[in-house]
């Protein structure tokens, strides 16, 4: 048993964390490949089990939320950890009671404002007015002491924020757990070795497909990847290579890189050079779920889900998010092994709707060309080719009815001087009033993404303040792009006669122009906001 170690479990990232703070507070030494090793030790051994990393996996994804209340298990974690970091990091680690005080004395010994949120010692309220006596208790000339405080509790059971949490989390989260002595008795390296079709999803760029050829690195639990993808809408395809690391049997870490571009796109959301991975591998090691990501704050990625290749026709979806009652089109199936002598009645896409022919086919997409009967019911359908199906692949609807935009709220960051911007990603998506034929009801069904026009106006909080004119700029593929960091001069003086950064907060807006001449509208929330200048990320535990 070695003291404090033997006492936490926790994720590759927070098990790096942990090791430059010993480099850089305590003068531990150590080379690269030491580290690395160290990394993967810890990780097997002190590791967590994959149903305690699940539902935190959002964490290791590197996901952007606006609001993480409902991440919060509990009361006893709200207002006090998820204060200066994410609540995803509290919730990936395992400890015994003892281990818990020990963290919330590394908070207070590290970091003293950490006491006003953990243990609060000044009433967070106005203090009313304290009767003051004289008092000489040395002899020498009287001075005003004034009364001590009364101890406000910030809680009204009395309690310490830190106590409360530290009592829920040696209960909720404790050191030995079922879960891991199970996992850690069955746990080994799956051989991940092979081909894996892609289904995935960028917000802004619609669906993507393609395949992921894995290979066995220098060590047991290291892997070499080949990404080739194709995004639906647009035809755009990329490649990619890289590696990856599989911690504690399950966690895949990894990096990949695509050809670099001279200059860097002008949607810094597409053509990524470099992209970071975080997989999640099911039990059976038969698929790998979880987010490709990139960007100055991950604010890219890609929703990933992988399923292994067999020697059986896989299917993993169309291009069409909807077909519209009745109608006939073109549409791409992707998959796998599709057969030499594909045929339009392999394909089954439910009543009413029948694939009159394969206009192309290559062993991974098919070019349909589908017949969709008058009066179909407005529905979610799945699509299946032999006895692969793709759930939940498009909608049948007979009239878009409205757009709502996605998110419905979002947040940007200013930079490009010395800090990254964040840039924010919105789509329109289109819906369908449902069978009970009225909109904004339960039973809509989303259509997919449509192209349409976008713009900002202002969202009244300040009056005057212009945000529109400041904070950035919505492009035509609803992507914002926010302004520079730092005072700007040409903005409006504070009372203090300095000039305010560009940080605001606004309405994003979208319309569409619907079929006969209608146009509809949507809109988001949007703040803009200053940079993060100190920021926790791991990236070494891909590398
Ligand atoms: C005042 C801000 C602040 C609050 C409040 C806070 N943390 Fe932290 N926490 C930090 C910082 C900063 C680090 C990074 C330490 C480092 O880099 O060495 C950290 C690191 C951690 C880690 C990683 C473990 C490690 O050894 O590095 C865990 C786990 C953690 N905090 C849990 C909690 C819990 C549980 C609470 C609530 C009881 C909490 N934190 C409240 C600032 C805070």
């Amino acid at each position: 048993m070695m003291r404090r170690i033997s006492y936490i479990r926790t994720s590759p990232e927070v098990w790096e964390q942990i090791m430059k703070r010993m480099i850089r507070l305590n003068g531990l030494v150590l080379k690269p490949e030491e580290a690395r090793d160290i990394l993967r030790y810890l990780s097997a051994n002190n590791g967590l089990a994959p149903e305690e990393t699940k539902p935190v996996f959002w964490e290791a994804e590197h996901r952007l939320f606006r609001d993480q209340t409902d991440k919060i298990p509990a009361d006893a974690l709200q207002h006090t950890c998820n204060y200066c970091h994410t609540i995803g990091r509290v919730l990936t680690q395992r400890r015994t009671r003892d281990d818990y005080e020990k963290l919330i004395n590394m908070h207070l010994g590290l970091f003293p404002g950490a006491e006003n949120t953990l243990r609060p010692r000044r009433p967070s309220r106005l203090q009313e007015a304290a009767p003051v006596a004289y008092s000489a208790p040395t002899g020498s000339n009287p001075a005003v002491v004034p009364a001590a405080a009364p101890a406000v509790p910030v809680r009204t059971d009395g309690k310490y924020p830190a106590d409360v949490a530290i009592e829920y989390l040696s209960k909720a989260q404790p050191l030995i757990t079922p879960e891991w002595t199970a996992w850690k008795a069955m746990m080994r390296t799956p051989k991940l070795e092979g081909k894996w079709l892609l289904t995935g999803y960028q917000q802004g760029k619609g669906r993507v497909f393609g395949t992921v050829t894995i290979e066995r690195g220098t060590a047991p639990d290291e892997f070499i990847s080949k990404t080739e993808i194709e995004y639906a809408t647009s035809g755009a395809s990329l490649t990619l290579t890289g590696k990856g690391i599989l911690y504690t049997g399950y966690s895949w870490r990894g990096r990949s890189t695509g050809p670099k571009s001279a200059a860097p796109p002008a949607d810094p959301g597409t053509n990524p050079s470099e992209w970071r991975e975080a997989l999640f591998v099911s039990r059976d090691a038969n698929t790998l779920d979880g987010r490709w990501f990139w960007g100055g704050y991950e604010e890219f990625g890609i929703d990933a889900h992988l399923v292994r290749i067999g020697s059986q026709p896989l299917l993993a979806g169309i291009s069409a998010y909807s077909l519209q009652s009745p109608s006939t089109s073109e549409i791409r199936a992707y998959g796998a092994n599709f057969p030499a002598d594909l045929k339009p009645g392999d394909f089954d896409l439910g009543t009413g709707i029948s694939v009159k022919r394969i206009v192309k086919r290559t062993p991974s997409v098919a070019t349909l060309e589908v017949d969709v009967s008058p009066k179909l019911g407005v529905g979610i359908r799945d699509i299946s080719l032999g006895r692969s199906a793709a759930e939940r692949a498009f909608a049948v609807y007979d009239k878009i009815a409205y757009i709502k935009i996605l998110p419905d709220a979002s947040m940007a960051r200013l930079g490009g001087t010395i800090a990254a911007k964040q840039y924010a990603q919105f789509e329109a998506i289109a819906y369908a009033a449902g069978p009970d034929g009225k909109n904004q009801t339960a039973d809509d069904v989303p259509l997919g993404p449509v192209t349409a026009h976008w713009g900002m106006e202002e969202f009244v909080s300040t009056p005057d303040d212009d945000d529109i004119k400041f904070v950035g700029s919505m492009n035509d593929s609803g992507l914002f792009t926010p302004n520079m960091e730092g005072p700007n001069p040409a903005r409006k003086k504070q009372s203090n006669n300095y000039p305010t950064n560009n940080w605001g907060d606004v309405w994003v807006t979208a319309s569409y122009d619907g079929a006969g001449g209608s146009s509809m509208k949507a809109r988001s929330y949007l703040v803009v906001t200053i940079p993060i200048y100190v920021k926790y990320d791991q990236p070494e535990v891909d590398q």
